[in-house]
C-alpha cells in the first residue's frame, strides 16, 4: 500500500474537459451550487424526473436513523419508469438493448418489444402466485431475459435477488434460502470462452432433496430460458420453459403503483464475516439516484448515445448501470454475453466499432489486462465513436487511467472514475465530464447532493493532505435500507463505528489532496477486491476449513498487477492427510474445492501449505504479516506474536517451495 500512496502523491498530470464538451453536457457546475443550497430540494427535483403515480410531498424522513425513508408518501412503478413511459412518449421504436451473444448471434430489442416481454413475464409470475414482497431468484447469463426478468419482478412489486452465474450451487442455495425465494429464473446454460457453461444443473443441485436438512424448500417453480442448448434434467410440475410460458402470456399488463419504499431487490455481497449480506434496496430513492448519476456522470443523451457498461447483472454495477439507470433514462445500450477475449482478444473493441459505442463503462482490472496484451489490439479497431469513458470497482492506478484515455479514448475523452458500493446503490464520488479537471488515479469529488468526508478514528475531519477513513455524512436516496433479515448487522457494520456522528462507514481508506480531492486507497477491513469483485477473507477461510483435509486456514488479499488483489491462502493440513497425500496435490484439490464451494472467482491464486499460522497471544491471526509474505516484502513487526519464530518458519517454507 505504501508504494501505491507514494506513487499517487507524485501524480501531477491534469486533464481539462475537451473543447466543446461542456456546451453539450447534461451535467454542469450549477448542480453543485443547487445541491449545496438545498440538498433535499435538489434530490426532490431529480426524483421528479421520474413518473410518479402519486407525487410525493415528503422528501427525506431521517427520524429513526439509520433507517431512512425517501419520498415516502409517493407511489411509482419502477418498471413503468424504465419501459412504458418511454413508449408512451413516442420512443417505442428506439432500441433499448443491442444484444450480442458470445458466438456472434445478435438481437436488437426496442422499448416497445421489451415492454411487451416484461409484461408477459409479469403475467406469468402473477399466474404462478408471485406477488408484492415475494422473492424471485435470478440466475442467468448476460442475455436480454436477465434484464427482462429483473423488470418483470419489479413490475409486480416483488423483490429480485440476482445471483451471479459464476457462483456455485452452494452459494446459490444459501442465497435462495436466506431470501426464501418462491421462483428461480435460470437458463440451461450460457456461452463463456467459446463453450456452453451450464447453469440449470446448479439450480437442480441447490434445490436437491433436503430431507433431514431442516430447511423448508421455498422454491415452487423454476423458469428456464433455452440458451445453451445443453441437455438438462427436468422436474415436471416445478420446471417451466420460458419459451412455453412467456410467449403464450398476454403482452398487456397494467403497472400498479407501489409506495416509494417498496423493496426492489436484495443483492448479496461479501462482508467481513463468512456469511454474505443481503443488501436491501428500495424503489423511489434508488431509481432517482441510478437515473441521475447515469445521466450526468455518463453524460447520456438518449437520442444519440450508444452506451455500454460491461458489468454482469449479477453485480451491483449491472443492476444500476445496465438495468435501472440507462433504461430509466430511455438510453440505447449494448449487452454482451461473453468474455472480453472470446473468440479473440479484440472482442470488446470489435463490439465498440460494430455498434458505434459512445459511452463505455468498465473496471480497472479489464483495462490492466488489455494493457498487458498491448495497444496493437485496440488499435486494430475504429474506436472514434467513444466520447466518455468510465471506471468502477477498484482504485484505478494512474498508468492504467492514462492508458485508457490515450489508447481507448484517443487522448481526448474524459475519464470518470466512479466510487461507490453495493450498499450505496449508485455512484457517490466521481468527476463530471465537461466540468471537472481530472486527475489520473483520483475519484476526486462527491457528486452533487452527496456529502463525503475523510475522517480519523474519532470521526474528525483529517484536513487536506491527510489520509483516513471514508464516510458519508448524510443520508442519500439510493442508500441501502438494511440487510435482509438482519437489522442488527446493518447497524453494527455501517453505523456503529461513528454512531455519535451518524456517519456511514464505507470500509475504505482515502486521502484528501491539497485541493481537497479524494483518492481511494482500498479496503481497511478483511474484504478483498479481486478483479473488482468483493470477496471476504472469512468466507474463503470457512470454505477451506470445510474440506476434510484442512486443519486451519488464513486468507489474505495480496496486491496483483492485473486483478488488483489476488486471493492467497495459508493452510495447515491435518497430519493424517499429509501422511497420505503430497502437499502440492492437496493445494490443487483445495483450489478446486473453493471454486465449487463459492465460485471460480474465489479460487486462491496461491495456496501455501504451512505448519503454523502467525497468531497474537489472544489467538488472533495476524493477516498483516501473511500479506507481507504473500507480497514478497520484508515481514513487519512480529513482537506481538505468541511465537515470534513462526514467521521465519513460514517464509522458509515458501521460498523453498
Ligand atoms: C471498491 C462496486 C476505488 C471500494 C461498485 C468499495 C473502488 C468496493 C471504486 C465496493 C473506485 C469501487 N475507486 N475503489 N472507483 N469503486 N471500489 O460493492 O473498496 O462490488 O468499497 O461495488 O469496491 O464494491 P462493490
Amino acid at each position: 500500500m505504501s508504494t501505491q500512496i507514494d506513487h499517487l502523491l507524485n501524480e501531477t498530470r491534469r486533464f481539462s474537459p475537451p473543447d466543446g464538451f461542456a456546451a453539450q453536457a447534461v451535467g454542469s457546475a450549477d448542480l453543485y451550487a443547487r445541491a449545496a443550497e438545498d440538498r433535499e430540494g435538489f434530490w426532490a427535483d431529480q426524483a421528479r424526473e421520474l413518473h410518479w403515480h402519486t407525487p410525493f410531498t415528503e422528501v427525506l424522513d431521517w427520524s429513526t436513523p439509520p433507517f431512512a425513508r425517501w419520498f415516502g408518501d409517493g407511489e411509482l412503478n419502477v418498471a413503468y419508469n424504465c419501459l412504458d413511459r418511454h413508449v408512451e412518449a413516442g420512443h417505442g421504436d428506439r432500441v433499448a438493448l443491442l444484444w450480442e451473444g458470445e458466438p456472434g448471434d445478435e438481437r436488437a430489442i426496442t422499448y416497445s418489444e421489451l415492454t411487451a416481454e416484461v409484461s408477459r413475464l409479469a403475467n406469468v409470475l402473477e399466474g404462478l402466485g408471485v406477488g408484492e414482497g415475494d422473492r424471485v431468484a435470478i440466475y442467468l447469463p448476460m442475455i436480454p431475459e436477465a434484464v427482462a426478468a429483473m423488470l418483470a419482478v419489479a413490475r409486480i412489486g416483488a423483490i429480485h435477488s440476482v445471483v451471479f452465474g459464476g457462483f456455485s450451487a452452494d452459494s446459490l442455495r444459501s442465497r435462495i434460502d436466506d431470501a426464501g425465494a418462491k421462483v428461480v429464473i435460470t437458463a440451461d446454460g450460457g456461452y463463456r470462452k467459446g463453450k456452453v457453461s451450464a447453469l440449470k444443473p446448479a439450480v437442480d443441485l441447490a434445490l436437491a432433496d433436503r430431507n433431514g436438512s431442516g430447511v423448508q424448500e421455498s422454491v415452487e417453480h423454476v423458469i428456464v430460458v433455452r440458451r445453451g442448448g445443453n441437455d438438462v434434467d427436468w422436474t415436471p410440475g416445478r420446471d417451466l420453459w420460458w419459451h412455453d410460458v412467456v410467449p403464450a402470456a398476454s403482452p398487456a399488463h397494467t403497472a400498479r403503483a407501489f409506495p416509494a419504499e417498496t423493496p426492489l431487490f436484495i443483492l448479496y455481497t461479501s462482508g467481513t464475516t463468512g456469511k454474505p449480506k443481503g443488501i436491501l434496496h428500495t424503489s423511489g430513492g434508488y431509481l432517482t439516484q441510478a437515473a441521475f448519476t447515469n445521466r450526468v456522470v455518463h453524460d447520456i443523451h438518449p437520442e444519440t448515445d450508444v452506451y455500454w457498461c460491461t458489468a454482469d447483472v449479477g453485480w451491483i454495477t449491472g443492476h444500476t448501470y445496465v438495468t435501472y439507470g440507462p433504461l430509466a433514462n430511455g438510453a440505447t445500450q449494448v449487452l454482451y454475453e461473453g468474455t472480453p477475449d472470446a473468440p479473440h482478444p479484440g472482442r470488446w473493441w470489435e463490439i465498440i466499432q460494430k455498434y458505434g459505442v459512445t459511452v463505455f463503462y468498465t473496471a480497472p482490472t479489464a483495462i490492466r489486462s488489455f494493457m498487458k496484451i498491448g495497444r496493437q489490439v485496440p488499435q486494430g479497431f475504429d474506436l472514434s465513436s467513444l466520447r466518455v469513458l468510465g471506471s468502477v470497482g477498484e482504485p484505478i492506478n494512474p498508468e492504467a487511467w492514462v492508458w485508457y484515455r490515450d489508447i481507448i479514448g484517443a487522448e481526448r475523452t474524459p475519464i470518470v472514475d466512479t466510487w461507490w458500493q453495493t450498499e450505496t446503490g449508485a455512484m457517490m464520488i466521481s468527476a463530471l465530464p465537461g466540468v471537472t479537471e481530472t486527475k489520473p488515479g483520483a475519484a476526486q469529488v462527491a457528486l452533487p447532493g452527496i456529502t463525503i468526508d475523510v475522517v480519523d478514528d474519532a470521526g474528525e475531519h483529517v484536513g487536506t493532505g491527510n489520509g483516513g477513513l471514508l464516510v458519508v455524512t448524510e443520508p442519500w436516496p439510493s442508500m441501502l435500507r438494511g440487510i435482509w433479515g438482519d437489522p442488527e448487522r446493518f447497524v453494527e457494520t455501517y453505523w456503529e463505528k461513528f454512531a455519535d456522528r451518524g456517519f456511514y462507514f464505507a470500509g475504505d481508506g482515502a486521502r484528501l489532496d491539497e485541493d481537497g480531492d479524494i483518492w481511494l486507497l482500498g479496503r481497511v477491513d478483511d474484504v478483498m477486491n479481486v478483479s473488482g469483485h468483493r470477496l471476504s477473507t472469512a468466507e474463503i477461510e470457512s470454505a477451506l476449513v470445510a474440506h476434510e483435509a484442512t486443519a486451519e486456514a488464513a486468507v489474505v488479499g495480496a496486491s496483483d498487477e492485473t486483478t488488483g488483489q489476488a486471493v492467497v491462502a495459508f493452510v495447515i493440513l491435518k497430519q493424517s492427510y499429509l501422511d497420505r497425500h503430497s502437499a502440492e496435490g492437496l493445494a490443487t484439490t483445495l483450489r478446486a474445492w473453493v471454486g465449487e464451494q463459492i465460485g471460480p472467482i474465489a479460487r486462491p491464486r496461491d495456496i501455501y501449505i504451512v505448519g503454523e499460522l502467525p497468531k497474537t497471544r489472544s489467538g488472533k491471526i495476524m493477516r498483516r504479516l501473511l500479506r507481507d509474505v504473500a507480497e514478497g516484502r520484508e515481514v513487519g513487526d512480529t513482537t506481538t506474536l505468541a511465537d515470534t519464530m513462526v514467521m521465519s518458519t513460514i517464509q522458509a517454507k515458501i521460498t523453498t517451495k
